[in-house]
């Protein structure tokens, strides 16, 4: 397709492509542009799927994709078999077990325009007569794509779609997703089928995804951008506790395999099974024979989801029957059965009336867009977040400027670009640093190393700015909230009206200060009697015997959260290691332990103890009486557990006579191991059991060490008597891995 028949059927996109058009004067070559793109795309790629932390939106992104589509079709002679347009984008992450597909998962083809899904059906019309073109219109849910195998109808596993061939498998998170039966049971007679990948979606419902945002605001973290990326945050995160505490559901709505085949004929067939078998489902499901009636329900469709409570993007359009899917085939990454049809996001345009700037817990400076009321997606939007000084330049906002307002994932608002041709001809480009100076902020950009491994590799400005000086009361009170919020030391009825207090009052200057907090200062607040001062106080003695960890998350060292919180608390074992802790020890704890962000955050925490205020918080946190010394880091692992296996990276295959997986794992892990999935060359050692199949083959041809449950039990200095089962240690899948 050429990009003027784009501009036609694009609706909201035709100006932002012109735009695009307009500010890149020096035209490349197509070989050159297709070249970018594939770069570019490959980028936000791996934002997406890896990092879940993308930073363009889905409607950009597909522009991006579809400009490259049509440039590879009008010169084929630049096609490539790896190029993003025929290959499926990258989920699978570190520290996860990896498992094929028994039939690949595919993306899909989608259109945001009616003329290409008309132009979709009339292609399919030239194999299928006209009488058979029976399609399903569903939602198409904006989560995370999952394959849940069950064989001879015993849950086996659930699979990310990895790289489409094989996946991470995300087994453990079933437990917290409502909906996922453990077990199918013969409906009216028919044999369950031997193996059976039924394909599906997690997502996460809008309110809960408010809901934690609201949690996160309120101790001063970063917001999540939208309900997918914090659905793939949670399914890959390596903490349990965090992810058991967000709520996370599935739709089904697809077949991978099945044995025996033909046990379905259609979907619509498959979707009544599904549901006898207890799979939530959308309850829309349009029947549509023909593209013009698959058109009507999509509009349908258009409007009803506004009042969804989980996040839609698009509808996705299939044919109903599986012999003619299969006729039809597939290319590289999509069927040709089926497409996406996307909802171009809501829009608006509006004034950019002022940027503001917010400050964070740890002093960081956020712009804030202040536009004038407009109403996006059914929402008054009046505020919206700019992210950094860069986010401003890239799109050259200027305050004065019409600007396009949308709401990511229907949810968030974003300020998407201005409207060139209604600029003021005075508008002036905008200035952090003159807007720094103007209010009389003493800020810093501060340089980061890229790589403290390679420091020949230099230094970068980090993307934000600032507060040079760290102790304002406003920052006070983003700490103390912070640290008494439930990821750290989760004191209960400590919230913005009383830390506001506890720091007006001057009681509390930084959260060691809560520890000496007396009786009469704590009726002294507002609203506050005997038995709400005894509860504060009750909440805060209690939070003096949280794990070390917590502790650590608490201190608000920029890029430590709960999961490196962790990392460090198992390594250091106490607080005052770990404040004395030498560049290299943090380096070994956080990159030797194959963390890729480490690098910021080494100098993130040699700054953070090199300040002497901080290391006084910390003796002051030892003085108090905290425990500041390791009990638990979550693995219910003894305290001064000797860290024999550290460095060692293990792989555990067959089944092992006692063990169960979890608890080997576990075991590994609290003496310093590793334990991944796959043997390689940097395989210490492959923990073996019965039945252990290919794994170690390749052990044995690497020439890597193999061991068997009774000497790794000597190793350690057990007997082999297997410990306590854990709190997952049933969900079925445990024999092979
Ligand atoms: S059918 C790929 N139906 O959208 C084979 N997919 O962007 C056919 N998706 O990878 C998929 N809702 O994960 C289908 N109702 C739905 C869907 C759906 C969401 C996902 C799916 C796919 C992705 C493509």
């Amino acid at each position: 397709m050429s990009p003027f028949l784009r501009f036609s059927f694009y609706g909201v996109a035709v100006s932002f492509y012109f735009f695009s058009a307009f500010i890149s004067m020096s035209t490349p070559s197509p070989e050159k542009r297709i070249e970018q793109l594939r770069k570019e795309i490959a980028e936000h790629d791996e934002r997406y799927y890896r990092n879940a932390a993308p930073t363009i939106s889905d409607f950009e992104y597909d522009l991006l994709k579809s400009e490259l589509q049509a440039l590879e079709s009008a010169h084929p002679e630049f096609s490539r078999e790896n190029s993003p347009t025929k290959i499926v984008g990258d989920d699978r992450s570190r520290g996860f077990e990896k498992f094929s597909h028994r039939v690949p998962m595919q993306s899909l083809d989608n259109t945001y325009s009616e003329g290409e899904f008309l132009d979709f059906c009339a292609r399919l019309a030239k194999e299928i007569p006209a009488d058979k073109m029976r399609f399903l219109v569903e939602p198409k849910i904006d989560g995370v794509s999952v394959s849940y195998t069950y064989e001879n109808g015993k849950f086996v596993r659930a699979l990310t779609r990895g790289n489409g061939v094989e996946g991470d498998d995300i087994s453990r998170h079933v437990v917290n997703i409502a909906g996922v039966p453990a077990e199918l049971k013969p409906i009216d007679g028919k044999p369950l089928p031997k193996i059976v990948e039924i394909r599906g979606e997690i997502y996460m419902r809008t309110d809960e995804f408010l809901r934690i945002n609201a949690e996160r605001e309120a101790e001063g973290l970063e917001p999540f951008a939208n309900p997918r990326n914090l659905t793939a945050g949670t399914i890959k995160s390596q903490n349990p506790e965090e992810s058991a505490r967000r709520r996370l559901d599935t739709f089904v709505y697809g077949l991978g395999a099945c044995e025996p085949a033909g046990t379905f004929a259609t979907l619509s067939e498959l979707r009544e099974m599904l549901h006898a078998w207890g799979f939530p489902l959308t309850d829309f499901c349009g029947n549509a024979l023909g593209g013009d009636v698959a058109m009507a329900k999509i509009r349908e469709l258009g409007e009803l989801r506004k009042n969804y409570p989980f996040p839609t993007d698009g509808a996705v359009v299939k044919l109903d029957s599986l012999a003619l899917q299969r006729k039809l085939g597939e290319k590289s990454n999509a069927p040709r059965w089926a497409i996406a049809f996307k909802y171009a996001p809501e829009q608006a345009e509006t004034t950019l009336r002022a940027i503001t700037l917010q400050i964070g817990r740890t002093g960081k400076i956020t712009p804030v867009a202040e536009l004038e009321p407009v109403e996006v997606a059914g929402t008054t939007v009046s505020r919206a977040t700019l992210h950094n000084e860069d986010e401003i330049a890239r799109k050259d906002l200027r305050v004065g400027d019409r600007v396009i307002v949308e709401k990511a994932g229907e949810i968030i608002p974003q300020v998407v670009r201005f409207v060139p041709e209604k600029r003021k001809p005075d508008a002036e480009i905008f200035s952090f640093e003159k807007e720094l100076k103007k209010l009389g902020i003493d800020a810093e950009r501060p340089l980061r190393l890229i790589d403290p491994a390679k420091p020949e590799k230099g230094t970068e400005r980090a993307v934000a700015w600032y507060l040079k000086e760290k102790d304002t009361p406003e920052l006070r009170v983003r700490r103390l909230i912070y640290f008494s919020g439930k990821s750290c030391m989760d004191i209960p009825n400590l919230g913005e009206s009383v830390a506001t207090q506890l720091v007006e009052r001057g009681f509390v200057k930084t959260p060691a200060d809560l520890y000496a907090l007396t009786f009469e200062q704590a009726l002294s607040l507002e609203k506050f009697k005997e038995k709400s001062a005894k509860n504060l106080l009750d909440g805060i003695e209690a939070s003096r015997s949280r794990e070390l960890w917590r502790l650590i998350n608490g201190l608000g060292i920029p890029g430590i959260g709960e999961e490196y919180a962790k990392i460090l608390a198992k390594k250091f074992r106490s607080l005052t290691a770990l404040k004395n802790a030498t560049e290299e020890q943090v380096f070994d704890a956080l990159i030797k332990g194959e963390n890729s962000k480490g690098s910021v955050l080494v100098a993130n925490i040699l700054a953070f103890f090199e300040k002497e205020q901080n290391r006084a918080l910390c003796d002051a946190f030892v003085s108090a009486g905290l425990n500041t010394e390791i009990t638990s880091t979550g693995t219910d692992e003894p305290a001064g557990t000797e860290q024999i296996f550290e460095g060692k990276i293990f792989v555990l295959t067959g089944t092992l006579p006692t063990l169960k997986r979890d608890d080997a794992k576990k075991m590994i892990e609290a003496r310093g191991g590793k334990v991944s999935g796959s043997v390689s060359k940097k395989t210490s050692c492959v923990l073996a059991g019965e039945e252990a199949g290919s794994k170690l083959d390749k052990a044995r041809e690497l020439g890597v060490e193999v061991i068997d449950e009774a000497e790794f039990l000597r190793r350690i200095g057990e007997s082999a008597s297997a410990p306590a089962a854990t709190e997952n240690s049933d969900s079925g899948e445990l024999l092979l891995f």
